[in-house]
This record gives structure tokens, C-alpha cells and sequence, in this order.
């Protein structure tokens, strides 16, 4: 289980009726936010970011030109090829003339699936360790200018293995640790769709070769198909070789996913978790247990777990006290920069202050100490 009394107050339990808001205290470091100005200024932390998730328009034009598309594909299975192939977006490129002006299309789709999809395409334009490295020095680039100077990114490391790219040349770019902001930790995504069995034996050869730079595991993929109970081993191995631990759950499941997340996988964090908001007595446990979800309101829109942002419980969690940071998950699919993610719970109810509290305090949730020296670079 998450180390007992973690993070709770005197009495053992959160105060009855007190929220996040009113249990976070102001240190002379907490930023003054007023407006979406600031916010763009502002050092920020990304807990929660995929790496192809971050993949700009550009970067995927250029290598349509290097593997163009229908080929890119033709060595999917038929299953994944069949997957894609349901993405309307991903038709639309595959069958036009000039594959880089329909490259947009990719980030249109009206569900989880067809999200989903459209992620997996783009790993056949990651190929070999190269297109990594390119990959990588674009998002730092992106996130550099947007001042996040503290970013999780996360790496699903089986895709780039499936597209020809070996361990150890993936490892050896993520060990790549140029100076300057930002400073990025990466987390491995085991991807849940190649199975527990799969996951385990990558992960023994992922630890082999760890580089310091790479701090966690989350499984990504489709939640709804492959719940989080069958992993229970593969988390015991991370944390005995060192890794902190989260999942995305409670995303394309309910409750019971994160009850399975935190009971049987005992992680630190979940991925999103905001499903969570749908059994009274899982938010209290979250709360007393101080367990973060890394919450990214835009992708639960654009993924249609929820019909807007003013439908989305990022305000209801706040309030029971539960800890929260806020991530993009995957911007360039979901057009949206950190700041704008921010700013955007104006909408729900959240002041100015309260923003700059949660953006100062995802910091303190991050997976390396050391994050806290990039809240001022
Ligand atoms: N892979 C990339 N983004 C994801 C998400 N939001 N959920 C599950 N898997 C993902
Ligand atoms: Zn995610």
C-alpha cells in the first residue's frame, strides 16, 4: 500500500470538510498568478506528457516524406492495421496523393478508440534511433518555450522496439541529458495491450539498462480492454529495481480500475484517476492516503470520456482534497499547451490563486527531488 499516514495531517485523516485549497499553504515561493499571462511565464512541471503524444505536425510531415505512409504501415498485423484503419483521419492520409497535407487529420477523432488509433499510427514514424533523438530534442525544444522547465515524459518503449528501434539504442538516447532547462525524467510505458507476460519480461531487460534519467512505469493503452489486476507483478519488479510507480486508470474505466491501481499495483500516482470521482469512498481514500492524479481535463474532452470541460470533475476532486496536478497528456493531438490547461479551469470554478497552487504544487509530486530545483531556473 502507499506508505501509511503519508502526507496527513496530526489527527491521522484529512480535517472533515477541508479542501485541497485550504489544506495547501502558501509558501513565499507560491507563485502570484492573475492572469493567463502569467501563467505562460510561470516555471511549470509536466507530470503527465507522452512523447509522441507531444509530436509536432512538422516533425510528422518530414517523415512522410522518409516512410511514406501506406508503406509505413504495411508491416502492422492485421490487427493493428485493422485498428487504424477504423481512424477516418488515417484513411484520409493513407489514400491522398500528398499525405503531408492531410496530416492534421490524424489529431480528428470522436473517441477513445479513434485516439487511440491515430497514437499508434504515429509510432510507424518513429523508426530508428535517430527519428528518436530528432523526437525528443523537438518536444524539449516546444516544452523549453513554453516554460516547462520540469517534465515526466513518458516513453512507450515496446512501440519503438515493434517499429525496429533495439533497447539499448532507446536507452542510450534517453540517457542523452543535454544542459539546460528543461530537465526531463522519463517514465517507461509498458503499453498494457502486449500483456502482462510480455510487459514482465521487457521490463527485466528495461532495468537491465536503465539509465538514471528514466524514474518510472505507468502502463498506457486501452484500459478498458487490459484493467490494471493482471499487472500486479510487473509493478512488484519495478519498485524492486528502483522505480516509482503510476498507471492510467480511471480513464477508459471506472472506479474499480483505480481501487485495482492502488490496492493491487500500490502506485504512487495515477494517470488521470478521474473516474475516481464516481465512488464517494475511493475519493476519501485518495484524499486520506494523499494519492495524486495527474489530471488532464483536455484529453478526457477530446477522448470523449466527458462531454466538456464544465462536465469534467477536476473541481468536485479539488474540493474533496484530493491532491491533483494537471498535465496535457498528449498536446499536439489535443491542441492544447500547458499554460492554456491551466487556464482553462477557470471554467470550472478555479481562481487565479488556486491555478497557481496547482501548478506550483506539481512539483512537489514529481518522481525525482531534484524537480524542485526547476521551479527556478
Ligand atoms: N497513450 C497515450 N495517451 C494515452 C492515454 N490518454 N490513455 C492511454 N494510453 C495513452
Ligand atoms: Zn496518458
Amino acid at each position: 500500500m502507499p506508505e501509511a499516514g503519508r502526507g496527513l495531517t496530526m489527527d491521522g485523516g484529512i480535517r472533515p470538510g477541508s479542501t485541497l485549497a485550504q489544506s495547501v499553504s502558501r509558501s513565499p515561493d507560491t507563485p502570484d498568478v492573475a492572469s493567463r499571462a502569467d501563467l505562460e511565464a510561470l516555471p511549470k512541471a509536466e507530470l503527465h506528457l507522452h512523447l509522441r503524444g507531444a509530436m509536432p505536425l512538422s516533425y510528422l510531415r518530414t517523415k512522410f516524406r522518409k516512410y511514406p505512409p501506406g508503406r509505413a504501415i504495411e508491416s502492422a498485423r492485421p490487427r493493428l492495421r485493422d485498428r487504424m484503419l477504423s481512424q477516418a483521419g488515417i484513411r484520409r492520409i493513407l489514400s491522398s496523393a500528398n499525405p503531408s497535407r492531410e496530416a492534421h487529420r490524424l489529431f480528428a477523432y470522436s473517441s477513445f478508440d479513434g485516439f487511440l488509433a491515430s497514437y499508434l499510427f504515429t509510432g510507424y514514424f518513429v523508426r530508428e534511433a535517430e527519428d528518436l533523438r530528432e523526437l525528443v530534442s523537438t518536444v524539449r525544444q516546444t516544452l523549453r518555450e513554453q516554460h516547462v522547465t520540469y517534465a515526466e515524459i513518458t516513453v512507450s518503449v515496446p512501440e519503438y522496439i515493434m517499429h525496429g528501434i533495439p533497447l539499448d539504442e532507446i536507452m542510450a538516447v534517453l540517457a542523452e541529458e543535454p544542459d539546460g532547462s528543461p530537465t526531463v525524467r522519463w517514465i517507461v510505458d509498458l503499453v498494457r495491450d502486449f500483456g502482462p507476460d510480455a510487459c514482465e519480461e521487457l521490463l527485466e531487460r528495461v532495468l537491465a539498462l536503465r539509465p538514471p534519467s528514466l524514474v518510472g512505469l505507468t502502463l498506457g493503452g486501452r484500459e478498458h480492454v487490459h484493467p490494471p489486476a493482471p499487472f500486479r507483478r510487473v509493478y512488484e519488479i519495478a519498485r524492486e529495481g528502483g522505480l516509482r510507480t503510476t498507471v492510467h486508470a480511471g480513464e477508459g474505466r471506472g472506479p474499480e480500475s483505480v481501487w485495482d491501481a492502488v490496492r493491487i499495483l500500490e502506485v504512487e500516482r495515477i494517470g488521470h484517476g478521474v473516474r475516481a470521482v464516481e465512488d464517494p469512498s475511493l475519493v476519501r481514500f485518495l484524499a486520506e492516503h494523499r494519492i495524486p492524479l495527474e489530471v488532464c481535463p483536455t484529453s478526457n474532452v477530446r477522448t470523449a470520456i466527458y462531454a466538456s470541460i464544465e462536465a469534467h470533475p477536476v473541481r468536485m476532486l479539488f474540493e474533496a482534497g484530493v491532491p491533483l496536478s494537471i498535465s496535457t497528456d498528449d498536446p499536439s493531438f489535443f491542441g492544447v499547451s500547458l499554460a492554456e490547461e491551466l487556464a482553462g479551469l477557470r471554467r470550472v470554478g478555479f481562481s487565479w490563486s488556486e491555478i497557481g497552487d496547482l501548478a506550483h504544487g506539481a512539483f512537489g509530486m514529481a518522481f525525482d527531488p531534484l524537480a524542485a530545483a526547476a521551479q527556478d531556473p
